[in-house]
């Protein structure tokens, strides 16, 4: 299999993410990931791809239904919402 770059798609409203250890709460912006969000105040999130094909960023989801763009979760995961590409998911506004 092959795979070629592509720029994560961070389209979308701005969403807050709550780090649950910490208490820290983020406010993502349009334009934003969750990942650039996190390394901006010093917390360093394992990335490798950052496009959503590699699944190295796959974190947990604690509440909250994310809006999947990775490319390496199966279409169950994703609805399972157990996992999300913190490189370049966002919030799903519809929920
Ligand atoms: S860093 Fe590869 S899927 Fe997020």
């Amino acid at each position: 299999m092959e795979r070629f770059g592509a720029e994560a798609n961070t389209d979308g409203a701005s969403f807050k993410v709550i780090m649950q250890k910490s208490g820290k709460t983020f406010e993502i912006a349009p334009g934003e990931t969750i990942n650039d969000k996190l390394n901006e105040h010093g917390i360093d999130v394992p990335v490798s791809c950052q496009s959503g094909v590699c699944g190295t960023c796959l974190t947990p989801v604690l509440d909250g239904v994310p809006d999947h763009r990775d490319f390496v979760q199966t279409d169950l995961e994703k609805a399972s919402n157990k996992r999300m590409a913190v490189c370049c998911s966002h919030r799903n506004l519809r929920h």
